[in-house]
């Protein structure tokens, strides 16, 4: 169980990466939370930044904080993204979309000139693939989409892979702020990480997958007395 106060530094700690005149990606998730909510009190102090949410639950977070918002349409580039992650491997590589918001995710950090992740000690992983792989579908041929998934996965090297749909209530399909499914992917451990990104974004039906490689530029791990910061 992560402690708070780990979350807690690494947002603290990416604040020093915010600096007045940015635009900048709000992640998603807890840890993302703490740093939209410290960002808000820098924004009282008279920080002038504006947000571009990743997702609906963090623009309600950021809104009801009065963090300025820019309408993502307005956007063509981002200074600095910060955001939280499912897994980080040791070289800064990551699984995201524990909060179905990997699609919103993927496109704000692409979009930016650097991403800083942020997180506590249990995201981190010698290899990826412990934590469930997101895969976000389309909802047309869901079933269809899963076997490809499957396939995709076998051919990658993942050994026996579990195809899950993600309900939102034990039985419905989640729905995403996309309207799309996700599938919950189980691997254990992804040999090879860029293979598996590769051949799923390839089936027909995947919408976007929650391996980001080669994205982060910054890890910021936070511990019980402040964090520490990896840069790739
Ligand atoms: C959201 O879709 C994910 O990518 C999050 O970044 C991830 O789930 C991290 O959440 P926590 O900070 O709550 O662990």
């Amino acid at each position: 169980m992560a402690n708070e106060r780990e979350k807690q530094n690494a947002a603290a700690a990416a604040l020093e990466f915010v600096e007045d005149g940015m635009t900048l990606g709000l992640g998603t998730g807890s840890t993302a939370a703490y740093f939209v909510q410290m960002l808000a009190d820098e924004v009282a102090d008279g920080l002038m930044i504006r947000g571009v949410p990743t997702s609906e639950q963090t623009r309600r977070l950021a809104e009801s904080h009065g963090i300025p918002l820019l309408p993502v349409d307005q956007v063509d580039r981002l200074h600095l993204t910060v955001d939280g992650a499912d897994e980080v491997d040791s070289v800064g590589n990551l699984i995201k979309g524990g909060g179905a918001a990997l699609l919103r995710e993927k496109i704000i950090a692409d979009a930016s000139d650097h991403m800083v992740v942020i997180a506590d000690p249990s995201k981190q992983v010698e290899r990826l693939g412990q934590f469930p792989l997101p895969v976000e579908v389309t909802p047309f041929g869901f079933t269809i989409t899963a076997k490809k998934i499957f396939d995709a996965l076998c051919a990658s090297g993942i050994d026996k892979p579990k195809v899950e749909l993600r309900t939102s209530n034990g039985r419905d399909p989640l729905i995403t702020d996309g309207g799309n499914h996700i599938f919950d992917c189980h691997c254990r451990r992804i040999p090879d990480a860029e293979a598996t990104s590769a051949r799923l974004s390839s089936v027909p039906g995947v919408v976007e997958h929650g391996l980001f490689l080669g994205m982060a530029r910054t890890v910021i791990i936070g511990n019980e007395g402040g964090a520490a910061v990896f840069e790739y």
